[in-house]
């Protein structure tokens, strides 16, 4: 074998006919339409972003300077580095609406080896994402349950740190507080196991265990709880800018930009968390009734009504609590708390509950997906798509997706996980304005029922503003800019000894498909 054989191999391309075929073959019943599109893309976006991050991007922390009200700033900034990116998923979606997202969109245009790449960093946004979100549902949840403190026993409302804690966070909570991690006080102690110290977030994994399982059941009952938890966050949100609005004293607004250009720009950063997952919709394009009309108008139009509530709910947060007193785990429920509507503040605990539970739930989903166009494609082993008898989801890959949190939350905090997660964002979100470019190319004549506007500049700016983001955080050489290099060399060894190989395979014919054609008309991913 030749190194241009080779090379030809890593650059081969599916066509977009090849991928809408295999898309419409897939078994994917079609039932979701703009409503549930946007019920996925609003789950996946409110979550932590706004009810948690939002704290540390106005306060600061010891990373960096926080925007101070400036806030509102910052988020038309993250907001638009998102809609460059927004309007080339849109363009593409509507153009090849299969599953897979920009995995997918990257086999149709820059070949088998971006394409695995793409599907590996994409795992950073979702299945890494997930930690993030939840540890910061760990967060909501111990703040939900003091609000029971005196029916509940005192050992769940104040349980032991080592139980709702994942090993970093614990440790650097004794750092920060001058605990011993061996003291002998219940709250503290961790246990020992091979003589190793141990913690571990129960809550986050139970959550995690919890949603596998109803994923498993199936994706249309699954988008029916995502809809009743979507209409209770937004209420919750709707409700706390209406009630907060009264509270609102104007002179909190001053200083605007407490830490000026610097405060805005780490702001806008940090907060960029917060509008990671609209592209979750174009992950449900096979399975939507008519893609061409109904995923641009739920991709533009959830980033639309995030920003405009992301930005009410800072005004009226900085507007009802002095800077120096912004919470930083609960900011909003808090600020309930600051004007004295105790009963509120549990209420946007439980709110916040619901947020962060359709998060994990959509980008579980997404993890799924992406995982199951992968194998198709043969990167991964085809017996991993196998389809639940009873339930006719892809059950292994919904296991392996919820495992992988659960693995990885025993060691990652929410700060590692969100920062690999913004990386693996940015990387999908920069190949997506790439793939725009290189299709108006290669397809010039592909009906497009959505057009990215002033092409090729909408594309590259795109490609300008998430390439700078990234670059903040490789020159401040932060821990996940290390570990997403890490993550990048792990990617490059699976494919070199295991898909590259399997590839080839099923090029020469040597693979048997794992199940036999009569069966695959039944597949489906829904009852
Ligand atoms: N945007 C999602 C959140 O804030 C990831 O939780």
């Amino acid at each position: 074998m030749n190194l241009k054989s080779v090379l030809n191999n890593l650059l081969k391309c599916k066509s977009p006919q090849e991928l809408i075929e295999e898309g419409s073959n897939s078994g994917l019943k079609k039932t979701l339409n703009v409503f549930d599109l946007i019920v996925i893309g609003i789950g996946a976006v409110v979550g932590t972003g706004i009810f948690t991050i939002i704290g540390s991007a106005i306060v600061g922390s010891s990373d960096g300077a926080g925007a101070g009200t400036a806030i509102v700033i910052s988020m038309a900034l993250a907001a638009i580095a998102s809609v460059f990116s927004a309007l080339s998923y849109s363009e593409i979606a509507a153009m090849i609406p299969v599953a897979g997202s920009a995995y997918t969109y990257t086999y149709a245009t820059m070949g088998e080896f971006m394409a695995w790449m793409v599907g590996w960093i994409l795992m950073l946004e979702y299945a890494i994402g997930n930690i993030t979100v939840a540890s910061a549902w760990t967060g909501y949840f111990v703040q939900f349950l003091k609000g029971f403190n005196h029916i509940l026993p005192s050992f769940v409302t104040n349980c032991p740190l080592w139980l709702r804690n994942d090993y970093r966070t614990m440790y650097e909570l004794c750092n920060k507080y001058g605990w011993d991690a061996h003291d002998k006080m219940p709250f503290i102690h961790l246990p020992f196991g091979f003589e190793i110290p141990f913690a571990i977030n129960v809550p986050a994994i139970a959550i995690v265990l919890i949603l596998t399982l109803l994923l498993i059941k199936g994706v249309k009952e699954s988008t029916k709880v995502a809809t009743i938890m979507v209409g209770v966050n937004m209420f919750i949100i709707f409700s706390f800018i209406v009630v907060g609005a009264f509270y609102v004293k104007p002179e909190n607004w001053a200083p605007f930009a407490p830490n000026g250009l610097e405060g805005i720009f780490t702001g806008a950063f940090v907060i960029f968390f917060a509008y990671i997952g609209f592209d979750a919709i174009s992950t449900a394009a096979e399975e939507t009734k008519n893609p061409q009309r109904d995923l641009p108008i739920a991709i533009l139009g959830t980033l639309v009504l995030c920003t405009v509530l992301y930005i009410f709910a800072a005004l009226v947060l900085t507007g009802v609590v002095p800077l120096g007193s912004i919470d930083t785990q609960a900011p909003l429920a808090h600020a309930m708390r600051f004007i004295g509507i105790d009963w509120y503040a549990g209420l946007i605990s439980a709110g916040a509950l619901c947020a962060l539970t359709s998060v994990l739930l959509i980008y579980q989903l997404g993890t799924t997906r992406i995982l199951f166009a992968m194998s198709r494609d043969n990167f991964l082993p085809k017996s991993l798509n196998a389809i639940h008898e009873k339930f006719k989801t892809p059950h292994i890959l919904t296991w392996l997706s919820g495992l992988i949190v659960v693995v990885c939350a025993l060691f990652m905090d929410l700060n590692i996980s969100a920062e690999l997660c913004n990386f693996g964002t940015f990387t999908s979100f920069i190949i997506i304005c790439i793939a725009v470019l290189i299709l108006r190319k290669t397809e010039p004549n592909r009906e497009r029922p959505f057009k990215v506007p002033f092409c090729p500049w909408f594309p590259i700016m795109g490609v300008v503003t998430c390439l700078g983001l990234m670059y903040c955080k490789f020159s401040a050489k932060a821990t996940s800019a290390l570990y997403f290099v890490i993550w990048l060399a792990i990617g490059v060894g699976i494919y070199a000894a295991y898909s590259y190989k399997a590839k080839r395979e099923e090029e020469a014919g040597m693979i048997c498909e794992a199940a036999p054609a009569e069966d695959v008309s039944e597949l489906t991913l829904q009852k």
